[in-house]
């Protein structure tokens, strides 16, 4: 079976397996078939957060579990539980929840994937991350075929991470996520992201709707549409650093940018890159985004394999030059 649907990046790989599930019910049965259970499994949502450099050979199983609903209102706080299959698209999620008129996920609108991925890398953007609305989530052990729930504790949200990209990786699939929501709205422009805020963008925000409609127009001038050019959003994570180190290197690059966070400072990747001379390069089929240095692109027939070859000299250069570890925020496979 070719993936190259089912990856956001858009490489033709195989997988010797391939199975869809649209409830728990089936995918316990799935997952209590011998040739399921003797195989390698790989859990698909939107695959928007892969990079295949082989083809896989074991299952794979595409999450199609729909369903959204305002599962209960609480008067007190003035917030609402929204519940959504793990298959659903995560904007759709956003959509459905600015149409019911909650607020709190409008700055995550149009991050590609679905619903299901969503805590799993602990998707965030302009200043909001999945966990700030996050309630529980339902998943499925993959050895037990149980259904288990897990709080927010449970989850260990850091910047793109979670216990299931950690000690619990490959162990549970996501079936359902609940959001708490807000039914009046407090807007977050503020972001002083490192250097472009909603607000400094001239953003007149007096909805989430509105909030929703610029954050739309802004990723799509920087970020490249899968449907045209194959990618998986930022390929790296922003690096933090010590104040110390971020002092010695801002006294040697005066426009290096940064925000402070506890341990220290965050800088963007994506300068660092692009003072490496990466923005816009092209070898071929891959290369690097023109508008966005973070952005690993697939122009067509790419090969995943190129794609972290280049991504590895990418960090040798930030290394050489800055003295700066970059990692991976998508998944190499
Ligand atoms: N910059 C450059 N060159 C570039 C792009 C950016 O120097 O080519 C510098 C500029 O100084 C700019 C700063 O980087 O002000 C920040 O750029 P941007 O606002 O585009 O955000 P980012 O830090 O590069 C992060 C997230 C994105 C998220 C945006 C907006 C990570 C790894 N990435 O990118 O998330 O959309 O902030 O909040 O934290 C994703 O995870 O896939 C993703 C797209």
């Amino acid at each position: 079976v070719s993936l190259r649907a089912y990856n956001t990046f858009g490489l033709d790989v195989k997988a010797r397996l391939f199975a869809r599930f649209a409830s728990v019910e089936e995918l316990r049965a799935l997952l209590a078939l011998p040739e399921v259970q003797q195989q390698e499994t790989l859990v698909l949502g939107g695959g928007s957060n892969l990079l295949f450099t082989q083809d896989f050979m074991g299952v794979v199983l595409k999450n199609e579990i729909l369903g959204l609903e305002v599962t209960a209102q609480d008067e007190a706080t003035d917030t609402a539980l929204v519940r959504a299959g793990a298959g659903e698209s995560w904007h759709g999620m956003v959509q459905y929840a600015l149409n019911q008129g909650l607020s709190g996920i409008e700055n995550l609108s149009l991050i590609p994937g679905t619903v299901g991925a969503a805590p799993l890398q602990n998707i965030g953007a302009y200043g909001a991350e999945l966990k700030d609305t996050f309630d529980h989530l339902e998943a499925v052990e993959i050895s037990t075929g149980q259904l288990r729930t897990f709080t927010y504790e449970q989850c260990g949200f850091g910047y793109r991470e979670s216990v299931f990209k950690g000690p619990l990786r490959n162990q549970f699939i996501v079936t359902g996520v609940v959001l708490r929501l807000r039914r009046r709205h407090q807007l977050n422009t503020s972001y002083g992201a490192i250097g472009t805020t909603l607000a400094d963008m001239g953003i007149e925000a007096a909805t989430p709707q509105d909030v929703s409609e610029a954050v739309i127009r802004i990723r799509r001038s920087k970020l490249p549409d899968p449907a045209q050019i194959g990618n998986a959003g930022s390929f790296f994570k922003n690096p933090e650093l010590s104040r110390a180190k971020y002092e010695a290197l801002k006294a040697d690059y005066p426009g290096l940018p940064g925000y402070s966070v506890p341990g220290g400072v965050k800088v963007p990747a994506a300068w660092l890159i692009e003072q490496c001379g990466w923005k816009g390069r092209r070898f071929g089929a891959h290369g690097v985004h023109d508008q966005q240095a973070l952005v690993l692109v697939n122009h067509g027939g790419a090969q995943g394999a190129a794609i972290r070859d280049l991504a590895h000299e990418i960090i040798a250069s930030v290394r050489a030059k800055f003295g700066v570890e970059l990692h991976p925020e998508v998944n190499i496979l």
